[in-house]
């Protein structure tokens, strides 16, 4: 009977490790100036991804290549002029994190030794950055995944033994601005309330969720039973950028005792921002608060944090008692205070950040992307050929391109024409019904004149669709 080979009869590690720092090297450069256009994929390499599974070894080398050129011809946020959604720096400090993470795989659902040290230290540091007073937490993957766990834990609280019984008919609801992120909705419909029961409380003229409305709500719920189980506050709408107003919202939810969340997947980072930190009072009176790192902290996904105020909530939704791994009491682990199991240490992304940037530059350099929101709205309020759609709270702007005709229509063509030019990457989106260019300065590599070519594109192209 032959051998199994070990796999390390199958790659040459000096030699790939080798290669793979010069594709590094090639992305990288290719990060440093916008490109003239999206390269395509050619005919052999397309035909190759239509192959079947590979059932005999392959060529390390060869298939290194065609990954980096399949990644090349994708969209990638790491470019200065991506500006659509809402991307990142793809920092690369991030790259080196994410390769020793992957090359030791710790899982953190289990008691994993020092890597845990080093996860506690990102949350504090995290907190520290944004001025609030973090107990507890976790990293996770996602903006979604840390409002779910945040409401899960609200819920815990607000129905205690709900996460047995399930919420069995008793009326419950959660409050958020109209403007929020879908995923609050979809976490109150995971949690088992129905998005029936999110209230979503209308906004004023800056967008911001309109406290009257909240209080209206709260008052209308407790005069006929309905446990209101968490108010989301947005920390930076996704759309414009808008901050609710955090300070008001926590005098709200003190007064009726409601758990209070702050939705910083997007705008969060700002708040650790002197010039923009004023908008964010009252952040640190919130029970629990999202910040997404693979946003506005520039590292790659998936990397986000949920924090809690006090320990205690996290445990109470999740602990449990399965056999097959010890639990609190016998020994703590991960999984007796997250909603995920495996879990890998995406923390050291950005831990390995502030490591080699610290953090007074990543705040100057979240500022400056915030600048280029106001150097862009700035010069379309100087353009007749333009319209602003709302001042920018944070980096995001929402704007449209005049012309004669269907107006909604031309600016769709416009967003289409822009993404297939390749040069600058937005998306289109409505406000107020309106369809519109959105463009969001996430990228510490994107720099004021950046900013001015970005607009000369769109009016390069204004002209042609
Ligand atoms: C305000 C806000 N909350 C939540 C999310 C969801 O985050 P993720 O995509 O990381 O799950 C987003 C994503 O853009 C967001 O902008």
């Amino acid at each position: 009977m032959s051998t199994l080979p070990h796999p390390l009869e199958l790659i040459d590690r000096e030699r790939i490790l080798q290669l793979l720092t010069e594709h590094l090297s090639d992305a990288w450069a290719s990060f440093d100036r916008p490109r003239p256009q999206e390269p395509q994929l050619a005919g052999e390499l397309l035909q190759r991804l239509t192959e079947g599974l590979p059932s005999a070894p392959g060529d390390p080398e060869a298939s290194l290549a065609d990954i980096a050129r399949v990644l090349d011809a994708s969209v990638s946020p790491s470019r200065p002029l991506y500006s659509a959604y809402i991307g990142s720096t793809g920092l690369e400090a991030g790259v080196l994190a994410g390769a020793l993470a992957n090359a030791y795989d710790v899982n953190l659902a289990a008691a994993a030794g020092a890597a845990e040290l080093l996860e506690n230290q990102a949350i504090r540091w995290v907190g520290e950055f944004v001025g609030y007073p973090v107990a507890d937490g976790a990293f996770t993957s996602g903006g979604m995944t840390s409002n779910l766990t945040a409401l899960t834990a609200a819920r815990e609280q607000a129905l205690p033994g709900s996460r047995y019984e399930g919420i069995s008919g008793r009326a419950a609801a959660v409050y958020c601005s109209e403007e929020s992120h879908h995923s609050v909705a979809r976490a109150v419909e995971v949690i088992g309330l129905g998005s029936r029961s999110l209230r979503r409380i209308p906004t004023d003229e800056y967008r911001s969720m309109r406290i009257d409305a909240l209080t209206d709500a709260l008052a209308a719920d407790r005069r006929t039973g309905v446990v209101p189980v968490a108010v989301v506050a947005t920390a930076g709408t996704t759309l414009t950028g808008a901050i609710d107003p955090l300070a008001k919202i926590a005098d709200v939810c003190s007064e009726y005792g409601v758990w209070m969340h702050v939705d910083g997947a997007y705008g969060g980072p700002a708040a650790g921002v002197p010039r923009l930190a004023p908008r964010f009072t009252g952040i640190d009176r919130a029970d629990s608060l999202t910040i997404d790192a693979h946003k506005w902290l520039g590292v790659q996904k998936s990397c986000s944090v949920v924090m809690l105020s006090r320990p205690g909530p996290l445990e109470r939704a999740f602990a449990h008692d399965e056999r097959y791994m010890l639990h609190a009491g016998v020994a703590a682990n991960g999984v007796d205070r997250t909603l995920e199991y495996s879990r890998p240490v995406r923390s050291l992304k950005l831990w390995l950040a502030f490591r080699i940037y610290g953090a007074e530059m990543m705040r100057r350099w979240i500022d400056a992307t915030a600048q280029h929101a106001q150097t862009l709205a700035a010069a379309l309020v100087a353009n007749p050929r333009f319209e602003l759609l709302h001042e920018p709270a944070l980096s995001v702007v929402c704007f449209r391109h005049l012309s004669d005709g269907d107006l909604d229509e031309h600016n769709l063509q416009l967003a289409r024409a822009v993404c297939d030019d390749g040069r600058v990457y937005l998306a289109p989106a409505q406000v107020d019904g309106i369809t519109c260019l959105r463009v969001c300065f996430m990228n510490f590599r994107t720099g004021a004149d950046h900013v001015r070519e970005l607009l000369d594109v769109i009016e390069e192209l204004a002209e042609t669709v």
